[in-house]
């Protein structure tokens, strides 16, 4: 079964061509090209397959707010065709055994690849170093160590485990948040929060382990990941690592860049999220930072909650948003339509980079003969209300409920196979 792209724009830039896929690969790029099906891509842009380095999958153990299934046709609706799975599983992702069968759950799902992210210390309990070797021997491969959800607080486990990693070429990537000044905390630490009498998360408590690993990936000549920066100075740590050489990557989500901390004043839970929603000032500058390469990508951090976890009050609910369905949406209203990206700059930050960061060979690649048809076709110019009832997702816990958002994915195309077929499963 062949597919023909008609007159879509590569990367939003130069004249409509024809692009036909056929053994899972791009066969030809021109123009008259015919294929057994077709699909009329006029004003279309076609970008290579969106890649996450930052998905919470819930499977094993919380199948109620998420399963490989689920996640993975809600990330292909949103234009993914790869994911990382974070490791705060039940139970975690510490070994050989859970890596491969999330791994084995995402092959049999068939929506996107799945590259299962491996937990740095065993339980995420932050004290003994978890069998990162034989999860990087395993058949998921691992290359990306997380204890996401968590800090790897410990500086020497930290040390060790970016140490530990360099021999496969692995990466740590880090949730910084300095427990001891975030007990208890609820939302950012600033005027709204003292306003709401909430115990606040400030800033310093990310930027302060963020200045530490950086020092550290700089001393032991290993790879650094920083998860979901939230900060205004955190942007200038990394700024100041990337300067020093160090090999330093970052990524922001797309909540982040959008929404603000005095959401708080509703104590709508679904506002809660952690790193907590910061101020303008600080979305101005992870704008500026993503724009700039500073921060290298963008990652969804797609945090799935069910009911009872996230219908409380406040102080009760599980941190975390929805966001692959929503995510190219998000960005292009935040840095498209602002003209900080264009899309060219967003297949690099939401596709090429994140691949490469996460060492997936075959996905954000060229959009060149040969290259694996791993595809996603947005309609820039379209526009769509985000109805939580009838996404993909197990779970409801969007912030963007009835929200109208720009842009919207078309099609998907997984190795050449649609997994979305006009914004639908295919
Ligand atoms: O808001 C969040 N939710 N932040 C995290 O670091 C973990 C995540 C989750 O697992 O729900
Ligand atoms: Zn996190």
């Amino acid at each position: 079964m062949t597919w023909v792209l008609k007159s879509v724009l590569l990367y939003g830039e130069g004249e409509p061509v024809d692009v036909l896929l056929a053994d899972g690969r791009i066969e030809a790029i021109g123009v008259g090209l015919s294929g057994d099906d077709a699909i009329d891509g006029a004003g279309l842009v076609l970008l290579p397959g969106l890649v996450d380095l930052h998905t919470h999958l819930r499977e094993p153990g919380r199948e109620d707010a998420e399963t490989v299934e689920t996640g993975t046709l809600a990330a292909a609706l949103g234009g993914f065709t790869a994911v990382h799975a974070m490791a705060n599983t039940d139970p975690v992702a510490d070994t050989a055994g859970v890596v491969e069968q999330v791994w084995r759950l995402g092959l049999e799902a068939g929506h996107c690849d799945v590259a299962p992210v491996g937990a740095v210390t065993v339980g995420l309990r932050g004290e003994h170093m978890a069998e990162l070797g034989s999860m990087a021997d395993s058949a998921a491969r691992v290359r990306v160590f997380s204890d996401d959800g968590k800090c790897v607080s410990d500086a020497s486990l930290m040390r060790r485990a970016m140490e530990y990693v360099k021999a496969f070429d692995g990466v740590i990537a880090q949730h910084a948040q300095e427990p001891r000044l975030t007990e208890g905390a609820q939302m950012n630490e600033g005027i709204t929060s003292s306003k709401l009498g909430l115990a606040g998360w400030p800033a310093v408590a990310e930027e302060a382990i963020i200045a530490r690993d950086c020092i550290l990936a700089g001393h032991v000549g290993g790879r650094l990941h920083v998860c979901h920066v939230s900060t205004a100075g955190s942007v200038e740590l990394i700024r100041w690592a990337k300067d020093k050489g160090w090999d330093v990557t970052a990524e922001v989500t797309p909540h982040h860049l959008l929404l603000t901390d005095d959401l708080a004043a509703t104590y709508d839970p679904v506002y809660k999220v952690n790193p907590p929603l910061r101020t303008q000032s600080d979305v101005e500058a992870l704008r500026q930072g993503l724009a700039d390469g500073t921060i290298d990508c963008v990652a969804t951090d797609h945090a799935p909650h069910a009911l009872e976890d996230k219908e409380s009050e406040w102080g009760a609910a599980s941190p975390g948003m929805t966001g692959l369905e929503t995510a190219l949406s998000v960005v292009a209203k935040a840095m498209v339509e602002t003209g900080l990206l264009s899309w060219r700059q967003v297949a690099e930050r939401l596709s090429e980079t994140p691949a490469r960061i996460g060492r997936l060979d075959g996905h954000g690649r060229p959009l060149e003969v040969g290259e694996p048809a791993n595809l996603c076709l947005v309609d820039p110019s379209a526009t769509w209300t985000v109805d939580p009832r009838t996404m993909a997702t197990r779970s409801r816990n969007t912030p963007y409920a009835g929200d109208v958002l720009p842009a919207r994915v078309v099609a998907t195309f997984l190795r050449g196979r649609p997994t979305v077929l006009d914004g639908k499963p295919a």
